[in-house]
């Protein structure tokens, strides 16, 4: 059984990157299974209180399971042209403290993946994550390509990634994923 995790970059219960997240998790191929990790309970960085506190246990949670894992999924939402600062926050966290990098995040596979309802689909928040990837040395997942998910609205509904042709996107590019972090 391969074991990936899976994060999204947004707080909002509506989001389309969570339900881009979900929907991922439902078409993984078989002896497969993506965990979706929340970071609604990561608090803003503040080193005054990693000083004081150390490591919060949400965070904590976050890096033993990643640890865990044979891959990660990264999805992330652009906003101006970036990536979301909740999502940067909680790598800021799970990258602390450093000595915990090699065990936690370095030569990790990740791929990354992002919605919008514009018409880029997170191509700029993507590039902006290249460079955070690299400097963890965590391994960036470049075999498929980008998967970016434009204009969202059109794609998905209450249920979900309804979307019959982006669904059998996001399958082939799992399965592809999941035959690279198992072999
Ligand atoms: C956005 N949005 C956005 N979209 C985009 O494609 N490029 C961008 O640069 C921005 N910039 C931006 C800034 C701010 C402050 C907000 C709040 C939003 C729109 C964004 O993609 C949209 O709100 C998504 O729905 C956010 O992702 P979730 O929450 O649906 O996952």
């Amino acid at each position: 059984m391969i074991k990936l995790v899976g994060i999204a970059g947004s707080l909002r219960q509506g989001s389309y990157n969570r339900a881009l997240l979900r929907a991922a998790s439902e078409v993984m191929p078989p002896d497969s299974q993506l965990q979706i990790l929340s970071i609604d309970e990561v608090p803003l960085y503040n080193a005054d209180n990693e000083s004081e506190l150390g490591i919060p246990e949400p965070v904590a949670a976050l890096k033993d399971a990643i640890e865990a894992a044979a891959g990660v999924v990264l999805v992330t939402p652009e906003y101006n042209g970036g990536m979301p600062g909740v999502l940067k926050n909680a790598i800021d966290w799970i990258s602390r403290p450093p000595q915990d990098i090699p065990r936690v995040l370095r030569g990790k596979p990740v791929a990354l993946m992002g919605a919008t309802p514009g018409g880029f689909g997170t191509a700029f928040s993507q590039v902006g994550w290249l460079h955070v990837l690299r400097t963890l040395r965590m391994e960036l997942w470049v075999e498929q390509g980008p998967f970016y998910l434009s204009r969202a609205g059109d794609s998905f509904d209450e249920s979900g990634l309804k979307d019959a042709d982006q669904r059998d996107r996001l399958r082939s590019y799992l399965a592809a994923f999941v035959s690279q972090v198992s072999g």
